[in-house]
């Protein structure tokens, strides 16, 4: 089937960058990124876009103009294209039936069904890709949406998940491990495979069912999500026997057959997916009688919830139960390095037991704003009874976040934390002055000769227990 033109319905994390590779890639090829919001796609036509990652902006502004195009005008950029793909959010269902671990598929059949509307009366053939994360069998929910409402189109449904990680998605999707393409008609998927295969060594591309490649995507996921769950309660172990959580993580990543990949103990993991698609799991294990194997999954959410709770207890008790109108310094509240992004970010659940607690907390993060930090905070409900105004400080200067403060609290691994001047910063804290590393990110033998207590996990001197 020959191409001339894609668009993509969601110009998100996922969309935006996808979109703009493939323009890079095929400068034949007429693409268009599809958002019904006026003001995201306003900023992808500008030189602020709505996401920060490394190159995308050269690329953009490479293609802009040429063969690539930001728009709200869904239907008329629908019907000229070849391939459409479907790249719109599909987040945890807060009500109902499955509500907590569900998708939420209200945008992704919206999407479809003003495809099927637009599409009614074309007579070429079209690819509609789901690349959106969905539970398994989706797919048939938007064969059955298009036949119903368009009866007379030709299309193929294809299943092509993304695995970009934020903060290196251009290089991800530049150089992929593995693009997979499930679905049932071979002309489409060898259509879109060719497509990849202008940058993609034909070897990483995988073709599957519909089916596997939908449970393939959220099942890498559960898998990475279990690897920390895994090293996390290991760490937990390693407190209370004396042994060192970085030194057993090593050792277990040096087994090839292991690989020392995602192996690194923190405060838990955060993110858009990760607890989304386990959950969804969860879900769908619990749905077809798999109640052994759904509480398996659901291990690693509660594995996920114990690390930031005990971490968090850590610091209550090691600072004699008492943080009422304590200063405490925040390093990092983005739920990893090299991003601004906040969704699910472990800071905020401990920030807001801090909180309850009386602390004083000043955040200092390179990336996140200030109405971000808000906005998470406020998604869970977390700032109802707390004065944010006096309580939850934002900092655009690390040395001003420790004035007077009696701990730091390292919660994001960005590199920069590790080269700041530790020993001016102590000078300026209450003594004790505490250092707990949610990451295991800095030099802890340096940080005590300074004269810090340095609590981390997965160490000895973590404890999260008091004995009176
Ligand atoms: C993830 C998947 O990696 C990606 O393939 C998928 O498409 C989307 O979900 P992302 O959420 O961007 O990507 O971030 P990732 O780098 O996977 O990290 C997720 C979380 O796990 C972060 O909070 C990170 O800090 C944490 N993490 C990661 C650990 O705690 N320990 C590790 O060893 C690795």
């Amino acid at each position: 089937m020959e191409v001339h033109k894609i668009s993509c319905i969601g110009a998100g994390f996922v969309g935006g960058p996808t979109m703009a590779v493939f323009a890079y890639k095929c400068p034949d090829l007429q693409i268009s990124c599809l958002d019904l919001d006026p003001e995201k796609i306003s900023r992808w036509n500008s030189n602020e876009l709505p996401i920060y990652e490394s190159c995308l902006l050269e690329i953009v502004q490479n293609c802009r103009g040429r063969n690539l195009s930001f728009s709200n005008d869904v239907s008329n950029e629908i019907k000229n294209s070849n391939i459409i793909f479907i790249c719109v959010n599909t987040p945890t269902k807060t009500y109902g039936e499955g509500a907590g671990c569900a998708f939420d598929l209200t945008y992704l059949e919206s999407s479809v069904r003003s495809i099927a509307s637009v599409l009614k009366d074309c007579t070429d053939k079209k690819i509609i890709v789901e690349k959106s994360t969905v539970a398994v069998r989706t797919a048939e929910i938007i064969e059955q949406i298009l036949t119903h409402n368009a009866p007379g189109l030709d299309f193929s449904v294809l299943s092509n998940p993304e695995f970009l990680a934020e903060g290196t998605a251009v290089n991800d999707l530049l150089n992929p491990s593995r693009v997979l393409i499930g679905g049932k008609n071979e002309e489409a998927i060898e259509t879109l495979a060719n497509l990849y295969a202008r940058w993609v060594p034909r070897t990483k591309i995988l073709t599957t069912s519909l089916w596997s490649s939908e449970l393939s995507k959220l099942c890498s996921n559960a898998m990475l999500a279990q690897r920390i769950s895994s090293i996390n309660s290991i760490s937990a172990v390693c407190e209370r026997v004396g042994a060192d959580i970085d030194e057993v993580s090593t050792v277990i990543g040096t087994d090839e057959r292991i690989g020392n990949k995602f192996l690194r103990t923190s405060v838990g993991f955060g993110g858009s997916c990760f607890t989304k698609d386990v959950l969804c799991l969860v879900y769908i294990c619990e749905s077809i009688g798999l109640t052994d194997v759904a509480n398996y999954w659901r291990q690693v959410i509660i594995m996920n919830e114990f690390q930031r709770n005990r971490f968090t207890k850590c610091i209550i008790t090691s600072m004699n139960n008492t943080l009422k109108n304590k200063h405490i310094a925040m390093f990092g509240f983005a739920y990893k390095k090299n991003t601004g992004d906040t969704r699910e970010t472990a800071a905020c659940y401990v920030a807001s037991t801090l909180l309850e607690e009386g602390a004083i907390i000043h955040v200092y993060d390179p990336k996140v704003t200030r109405q971000m930090m808000l906005n998470e905070m406020n998604l869970h409900k977390f700032l109802d009874f707390i004065s944010a105004d006096k309580h939850l400080i934002t900092e655009t200067n690390p040395y001003e976040a420790v004035k007077n403060s009696s701990a730091i609290l390292v919660l994001t691994e960005w590199d920069c934390f590790k080269d700041f001047d530790y020993t001016r910063m102590f000078q300026d804290m209450l003594k004790p002055a505490y250092i707990f590393d949610g990451r295991n990110l800095l030099n802890h033998s340096a940080l005590r000769e300074i004269g810090f207590r340095v609590i981390a996990l997965g160490k000895s001197d973590f404890r999260d227990f008091r004995f009176c």
